[in-house]
């Protein structure tokens, strides 16, 4: 295979949005232990470090949460005691900043303390995990992803900014840009799920949301893309346990979500948890200063993971907190949040001549340009406004764009017959299952403040759509994880006298998210006896599924007329659920992750790369494939349906061999043949036949979104160029050859019919 001598290094777009804050040229820096690249100095900033004692610079560096640390009762009487620690704190510069704050006329005064009392009056920063909405709630990120639709994911970014920022949140934990293949891993909710193009067209809408167009703008919230790196690959789906990555692959897979993120311009990540081949990421200088810094010139600030400085002595990485200390700092982690480590041990490990006041310099430099590019040090009081909590929390536009995402989140996965749409007259309908009446986990995993009253319910959701006409019977039939005394026998009651069901059931809000790893990613036991049961009664059935990943189908929801995944959807979950159960709006979502047909499947993904023995459906049992089961996806990655149907001509390219400097151009007819309209999502996906990495049977490389009258045709249309046909070579560069590609237009990763071309080296 030829290489076509053009490389495409990750860092080649600056972001051009933040030139007036951070418009520096990056420049080598040689000096052993210092970060591998410096930016021209910021006079302020320089002035500023020259005066500060080595206890203000580690103050600088730490942050602490704030929940539990007590109450302003008063801003004339006073704090509560435990609260007077904190403010000394602050008048003594020994804190950056506070997180998961929730009263921001609190926050305002320790500003005050901290610009007026303070010796250098260096602004607080108040970050939170904001990462599905703040007290609106748009569905998790994955059912988010679920819609395809980078533009949402930016509004919905947006929308969130707005809320935060009156809340007095300048920095959000988010977005979580880890690829998850893995769906036992119960942080899989927070990402965009398994692929690495949609996953980082999404990161980067997101921080393009958070941020707004303007950072020192009152509603523009600091974006912390996270976990870096490799988080998504914990072994086993373990959260927080180890995971081992080849350099190819996390170049390939787990690092292009954050580059996009970058330059998207974040001007934070955090570092994950997790070992990446035995170095933990808060200690990992190939990742925080190599990669990061010195490869993609990013200038913003590196956070630990709640005490993850800590955590390489428990890793056995590091002797004790000190030697923790000096790791994590030399490695490139800027700021430690939680434990206070960095305040407690910087300024000895200073003193003692074992950490260059150079290296702290850097570290302190890399905080207050953030702040500044924030526009702190003009105006502290920015997203501190008490006013805002009045106009800007759960506005009518936020919550209409709250229902607008539930719905877009939405994946019908099966719809025999039509039983869906619902008529909205006519039918009695049984609503069955533990979540038809429950708000606790409507808003799903990962809300810091939830607003848990507002939440719609299915019922709720219902009744509202069917008003007058609503002939419902109402039972719950099952608790999450337990049975219910006389639950299936009160449902399978209601199911006998409706004409149809719908059953609400999955998993419980904390059966994923942080910690919330699962061995069994199926319905809880209780619940499949409830399906089973209610199954029996034999009528016409729509599963919803609540869940937090893809999971493993029990026979009773895989022979229902209809199954929809509705993850879980926010504040407007009944709502949304309701607009599409009863066909004001025609489901659109896509699966971002691949649904297995066994949970001992996982790791599943679609973009695995190809065996020497393929064995993708059935056949004699020679290839890569399980006993019992095909290896074939029981839903694949991109599938979803509409309430209409559409069929996919061939997909044409419009030359057979394509110059290096060339553009391919690939083609297919899209034809709604239903009745109804429908929205459909092309994707075009690549396949390079011949590499010096075995490469994935499949990658995504485009979407589109269509909308399409009954009976209406359309041609979608891609163009690759050389550029988009590059790959993680086995030297780490990211180049492309020349050579043999498929491409094909299809509805999901698994449909279509790929066809060659050539690359050639001319
Ligand atoms: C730990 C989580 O891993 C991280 O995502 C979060 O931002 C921090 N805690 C802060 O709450």
């Amino acid at each position: 295979m030829d290489n076509l001598n053009a490389t495409f290094p990750f860092n080649r777009s600056r972001r051009a949005f933040l030139a007036g804050s951070l418009a520096v040229t990056t420049i080598g820096f040689s000096l052993p232990g210092i970060a591998a690249t410096r930016t021209v100095a910021d006079p302020f900033i320089e002035r500023l470090l020259k005066r500060m004692t080595i206890e203000e610079k580690a103050g600088q560096l730490t942050m602490n949460g704030a929940q539990g640390i007590g109450r302003l009762v008063n801003p004339d009487t006073g704090p509560e005691p435990g609260l007077q620690t904190t403010l000394n704190d602050i008048a003594q510069g020994r804190l950056t900043g506070l997180f998961n704050a929730d009263d921001v006329k609190l926050g305002r005064a320790m500003q005050k303390i901290a610009v007026e009392k303070s010796r250098l009056g260096i602004p607080l920063i108040f970050a939170a995990d904001i990462i599905h909405g703040l007290k609106t709630a748009f569905p998790v990120p994955l059912g988010e992803a679920a819609s395809f639709d980078a533009d949402l994911c930016a509004r919905t970014a947006r929308a969130t900014a707005i809320e935060a920022t009156a809340f007095g949140v300048q920095w959000t934990f988010a977005p979580a840009v880890d690829i998850a293949r893995d769906q036992r891993w119960g942080r899989v909710v927070e990402g965009a799920g398994e692929d690495p193009w949609l996953g980082s067209r999404l990161a980067e809408a997101r921080v393009r949301g958070f941020q707004g167009g303007d950072l020192r703008a009152d509603d523009s919230l600091l974006a912390c893309p996270k976990h870096f790196a490799g988080y998504g690959a914990v072994q086993g789906g373990m959260d927080y346990n180890t995971a081992d990555i080849p350099e190819t692959t996390l170049r390939e897979v787990h690092l292009p979500p954050f580059k996009a993120a970058f330059d998207a311009g974040a001007l934070s990540t955090m570092a994950s948890f997790n070992d990446t081949g035995g170095v933990p990421s808060t200690g990992n200088r190939h990742l925080l200063t190599g990669i990061l810094r010195g490869e993609w010139g990013f200038r913003g600030l590196v956070v630990s993971d709640f005490n993850s400085e800590k955590e390489l002595i428990d890793h056995g990485y590091a002797a004790d907190e000190a030697d923790a200390v000096y790791k994590a700092v030399m490695a490139g982690c800027d700021m430690s949040i939680q434990g206070g480590l960095y305040l407690k041990h910087i300024p000895a490990l200073v003193k003692s001549g074992r950490l260059k006041m150079a290296v702290v310099d850097e570290a302190v430099r890399r905080v207050l340009r953030v702040k500044k590019a924030l526009g702190l040090f003009e105006n502290p009081y920015r997203s501190l406004d008490p006013a805002r909590l009045d106009t800007d929390i759960r506005r009518p536009d936020t919550v209409a764009l709250a229902r607008e995402a539930g719905r877009k989140a939405i994946v019908l996965l099966k719809n025999d017959r039509s039983l869906l749409p619902l008529p909205k007259s006519g039918k009695s309908i049984a609503l069955i299952g533990p979540f038809v009446t429950d708000k606790n986990n409507a808003l799903g995993p990962w809300m810091v403040f939830p607003d848990m009253k507002s939440a719609v319910t299915l019922e709720q959701g219902v009744r509202e759509a069917l008003g007058a006409n609503a002939n419902l019977a109402v039972a719950a039939g099952s608790g999450v994880e337990r049975p219910l005394a006389g639950g299936i026998e009160a449902a399978v009651a209601a199911a006998r006298g409706a004409d149809v069901v719908v059953l609400y059931v999955g998993e419980a809000a904390n059966m994923s998210g942080e910690g919330a790893s699962r061995v069994d990613i199926t319905i809880p036991k209780a619940q499949v006896d409830l399906i089973d049961a209610v199954a029996a009664v034999g009528k016409p059935m729509v599963i919803l599924l609540k869940h937090g990943r893809a999971l493993e189908l029990p026979n009773s929801v895989r022979n229902a007329q209809a199954v929809v995944c509705t993850w879980f959807l926010g504040s407007e979950s009944g709502n949304a659920i309701a607009d599409v159960l009863f066909g004001d709006f025609a489901p659109q979502g896509r699966l971002p992750v691949s649904f297995p047909r066994r949970a001992g499947q996982q790791p599943f993904y679609y973009n695995h790369r190809v065996t020497g023995r393929p064995s993708l459906t059935e056949g004699p049992p020679v290839g890569a494939r399980y006993r019992e089961v095909s290896t074939s996806a029981l839903y694949p990655f991109g599938h979803g349906l509409g309430y209409s149907t559409v069929t996919y001509g061939a997909t044409e390219i419009s030359q057979a061999r394509v110059p290096k400097n060339g553009t391919l151009s690939i083609k297919a007819r899209v034809t709604n043949t239903g009745t109804r309209k429908h929205h459909e999502v092309a994707q075009l996906y690549l396949r390079i036949k011949v590499a010096d990495i075995v490469q994935p049977l499949r990658a995504l490389k485009g979407i589109r979104h269509l909308e399409l009258a009954a009976g209406e045709s359309a041609e979608v249309e891609f163009a690759l160029t050389a550029r988009d046909l590059a790959y993680v070579h086995a030297d780490t560069v990211t180049r492309t050859d020349a050579g043999v590609f498929e491409v094909v237009i299809a509805p999901d990763a698994a449909a279509g019919q790929p066809v060659p071309f050539v690359l050639t080296g001319a």
